[in-house]
């Protein structure tokens, strides 16, 4: 459980992204958003609370463009597995008519929740639309989803750290880990 050693989780089952490799990975990400919007002036970045919340803030910091954050809160109906409805419990606070905005998420697993705030968006005219997500589960999508940036392609593990959860818990890990539902359950 090497893992765990400095944190109070017991359902961890191995580190499968250091610290370090996100880093690296969220500079590179930075790097091209930088170069793609090197001509925006209303450049906005929209996180789903609150898994994306680490995430968004490191990569922020990589972008040396004029930026704007905003969040909103959705949910699917259950604590591990996604089902096909998604609530909007709180919404974004900027008009993003003429914005060109990029649409930030923790982890892309069946693809609803994307799916579902992207329609939602692109209703509102936004100058462009684009996703961003740290993690992706491609075998896992039930609909098809075009991730403009993306983090990781993962195998289908449910996975903690850097702000994703089970259950609320995991979010402060610097890594992303694996864990055993068995013992998350508990
Ligand atoms: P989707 O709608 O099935 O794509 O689900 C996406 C959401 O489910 C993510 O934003 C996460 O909140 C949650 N989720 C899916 N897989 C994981 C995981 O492995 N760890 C933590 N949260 C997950
Ligand atoms: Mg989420």
């Amino acid at each position: 459980m090497g893992a765990s050693r400095h944190y109070p989780y017991d359902f961890i089952e191995s580190e499968i992204i250091s610290a370090r490799n996100i880093r690296e990975r969220v500079c590179a990400l930075g790097e091209t958003i930088t170069e793609d919007y090197k001509d925006s002036e209303k450049l906005l970045l929209l996180g789903l609370l609150r898994g994306s919340v680490v995430f968004l803030t490191d990569l922020m910091r990589e972008i040396r463009r004029p930026i704007t954050m905003d969040f909103m809160s959705v949910s699917s109906y259950s604590k591990s597995e996604s089902s096909g409805f998604v609530r909007i419990d709180s919404d974004h606070k900027t008009n993003i008519r003429g914005w060109d905005v990029i649409l930030i998420d923790d982890i892309i697993d069946t693809g609803y929740t994307i799916r579902t705030v992207r329609k939602l968006l692109l209703d509102r005219s936004p100058r462009s639309l684009k996703v961003c997500a740290l993690l992706d589960k491609p075998s896992r999508h039930k609909v098809s989803i075009d991730i403009d940036y993306l983090g990781f392609s993962i195998p289908d593990y449910f996975v903690v750290g850097y702000g994703l959860d089970y259950d609320e818990k995991g979010r402060n890990l610097p890594y992303i880990a694996a864990i055993d539902l068995a013992k998350g359950a508990e």
